[in-house]
């Protein structure tokens, strides 16, 4: 039942503040965060890891690209991100110090669970974030930490997503706290970020008649770029994803860095430019370095929507589109950021006169490897 909705990607895209919301509760304590699942592997295990490798297909991937910059801040292991049908082939360095954290709404995508299958035939500890309790990647792991965003219908993710991102960082706390990486402050300042964002969330789903106005007017638009820096960089992959998932329109991600090594080359009089710019006050040096970027593709033309916090007008005068999202720290801006490009996809797919929830060639569940 889509609830009114004219999609159940727009009812999920509505729904992204609950899942949040669901996904925090009953993890917290105080100013920590407790994860009974992960206080059930015994904390002299949590202490021994070493290493932590995601993995995950799709938009779960970029869940997890989001999620690795916060786990290592906060617990000080080192991670990294594998597509899984990749993670088998390079023969992985793995020990019984590796955590393995696979990343699935559905739990039953067979790349990653061959992936999981690999990594528990290595004797490695394997964690399953998924959204489909008692699914079968995270009954085959040592422990599930669930996301509770509710049964998602639209093939294109999205309040998944989200709640990805949060289990990830939950786990990050998690993890900080038993190895005593993460200061007492800095642990309260995200139980404290956590608290009020639900209430954010709902103010980016709010950008929608923004949004559908801009997609209104960029109905003919044959490709789009989407820049961002360290957690706007897989935001600006996953915005990209979207488009070319339900609205079948080139579209690519990149980190805003790398422009200059190649992608500028592409910035032509009228391309349209996504840029995710991070708060200045919380990111001074990524943000100036943002608002040179956006110079560089405004002064070739570049038709530039940056994605802003609430009071940023250094971009104004070089931006043809602003979205203004509320205040957040730094890592918890990708939360925010990813809902108006949720929106900017579903609206242009409609524009196109596009089926937005059944996108062509495309399953919910991908049970084939
Ligand atoms: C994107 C999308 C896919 C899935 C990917 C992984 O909107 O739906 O990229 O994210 O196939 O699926 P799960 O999370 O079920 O393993």
């Amino acid at each position: 039942d889509k609830g009114g909705w004219s999609s159940f990607m727009a009812k999920e895209i509505n729904e992204q503040p609950e899942a949040v919301a669901n996904t925090v509760r009953g993890r917290i304590e105080g100013d920590h965060v407790v994860i009974p699942e992960l206080e059930a592997l015994g904390d002299d295990v949590l202490r021994g890891i070493d290493r932590i490798i995601i993995i995950a297909c799709g938009t779960a991937s970029y869940a997890g690209q989001v999620g690795a910059y916060a786990i290592e801040q906060w617990a000080r292991i080192p991670v990294e991100v594998q597509l899984s049908h990749e993670f088998r082939y390079r023969d992985p360095v793995l020990s019984d110090r590796t955590m393995v954290i696979s990343v699935s709404q559905s739990g039953e995508t067979m790349d990653t669970l061959m992936a999981v299958k690999y990594a528990i035939e290595r004797g490695v500890k394997t964690v399953s974030v998924c959204n489909t309790q008692s699914a079968t990647i995270p009954r085959e792991s040592d422990a599930a930490v669930y996301t509770h965003a509710g049964p998602e219908v639209a093939v294109a993710s999205t309040k998944a997503f989200i709640a990805q991102i949060t289990a990830l960082y939950l786990i990050g706390l998690h993890l900080g706290r038993v190895r005593e990486t993460l200061a007492p402050e800095d642990s309260a300042a995200a139980v404290a970020q956590f608290e009020t964002l639900p209430e954010k969330v709902r103010e980016a789903v709010e950008t929608h008649d923004q949004i559908a106005q801009l997609a209104h007017w960029m109905a003919d638009t044959r490709s789009v770029l989407f820049l961002g820096r360290h957690v706007g960089y897989p935001i600006a992959l996953e915005g990209a994803l979207k488009l070319k998932e339900i609205a079948y329109i080139h579209a690519e991600g990149f980190a805003a860095g790398e422009l200059k090594h190649g992608p500028i080359a592409l910035i032509d009089h009228g391309q349209p430019v996504f840029v995710l710019v991070p708060s200045p006050r919380t990111a001074p040096l990524m943000h100036s370095k943002i608002v040179s970027n956006i110079q560089e593709i405004r002064a070739r033309g570049a038709r530039v929507i940056a994605v802003v916090e609430k009071g940023d007008t250094s971009v104004l005068p070089y931006a043809d589109d602003v979205i203004r999202l509320p205040l957040a720290d730094a890592l918890f801006e990708p939360l925010l950021q990813v809902v108006p490009l949720q929106w900017f996809a579903l609206e242009l797919s409609t524009a196109k006169g596009l089926d937005v929830d059944q996108p062509r060639n495309l399953a919910k569940s991908v049970t084939v490897e």
